[in-house]
């Protein structure tokens, strides 16, 4: 495996190989977990060469604070990294990639945007689609891959693509999770101990609100999701939202012939967890 800083030396090694192979590719911000391997693992059974890069990228951050507490582990990323076959690291500074100002573009997500993790973080998806596009650009990669936990993330990213009219496949992975349903994150470890131990209550209440999709209306789901929160000392219910799965918009009735999906998020004090599922 080898590790590369600069975009140069990365587009010299990237071209012995274009053309001839299919090159996968992970974008991460490092403080690597098995969820993020797993996208590791999905890329290496379908590419020939897999890039993963790690950068921790100021312009998605919306709180100053999160930037500063993002953890950062670089060596123990490397180890993982190279244990699940990964070909080449890409681990820019933030010089190099934003050499002028550390400033997002402003894109059109037709509305992607506006909603759930956009409403509730401001700038955030122009941030992603600022530092995914220039990843794109440097990488060139055939196929790029994403978590379902960051379901938005994944859609606003197609969106980008398409919009923006750049090649690559962009291929949405399954959510990993921990043996009691709580999905892998590198804010987990942000937790305190009775926090972690109530944190599966998250997928628990999707779950519940997938049993309930096909006898009950919308309302009476968020409803009871809403409960399950109320009173809880240690998880706060930011928003539980049922939306359309293609477009996010949110829904208050379920048509005919539409799939759906919950989205959560939640604060357990200052760590924010996301979680989200198909309801039909
Ligand atoms: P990061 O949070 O490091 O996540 C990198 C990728 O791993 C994302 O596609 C995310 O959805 C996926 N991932 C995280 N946890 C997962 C889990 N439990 N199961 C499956 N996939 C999981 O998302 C970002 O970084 C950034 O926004 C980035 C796309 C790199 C742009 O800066």
């Amino acid at each position: 495996m080898v590790l590369f800083n600069e975009i140069l030396p990365l587009q010299s090694y990237l071209s012995k190989y274009k053309g001839s192979s299919k090159i996968g590719f992970v974008p991460t911000m490092g403080a690597l977990h098995r969820g993020h391997l797993s996208l590791i693992e999905r890329a290496k059974k379908e590419n020939d060469l897999v890039v993963a890069s790690i950068f921790v990228n100021p312009t998605q951050f919306d709180k100053a604070e999160d930037l500063l507490k993002y953890p950062k582990t670089l060596d123990s990323d490397k180890q993982l990294l190279d244990s699940v076959g990964c070909d080449a690291i890409f681990a820019p500074s933030v010089q190099e990639m934003y050499p002028e100002n550390v400033v997002s573009e402003k894109f059109n997500f037709a509305g992607l945007d506006a909603v759930m993790e956009g409403k509730f973080r401001i700038g955030h998806f122009d941030g992603v689609g600022t530092v995914v596009k220039r990843l794109f650009e440097i990488v060139k990669p055939d196929n790029a891959y994403f978590g379902e936990k960051d379901y938005q993330q994944l859609t606003i990213v197609k969106k980008m693509v398409e919009i923006e009219k750049i090649p690559v496949n962009i291929i949405g992975c399954r959510i990993s999770r921990e043996p009691d349903g709580l999905a892998m994150s590198s804010r987990n470890k942000r937790l305190t101990e009775a926090q972690r131990l109530e944190a599966p209550l998250i997928y628990k209440s999707l779950q519940k609100a997938k049993a309930m999709f096909a006898d009950n209306d919308i309302a009476k789901i968020k409803v009871m999701v809403t409960n399950i929160f109320s009173g809880n000392e240690l998880l706060t219910l930011e928003y539980f939202e049922i939306a359309d799965a293609t477009t996010l918009l949110p829904a208050d009735k379920k048509a005919d012939g539409k799939k759906y999906r919950g989205f959560i998020a939640v604060f357990a004090d200052t760590v924010r967890l996301i979680d989200n599922i198909a309801l039909n």
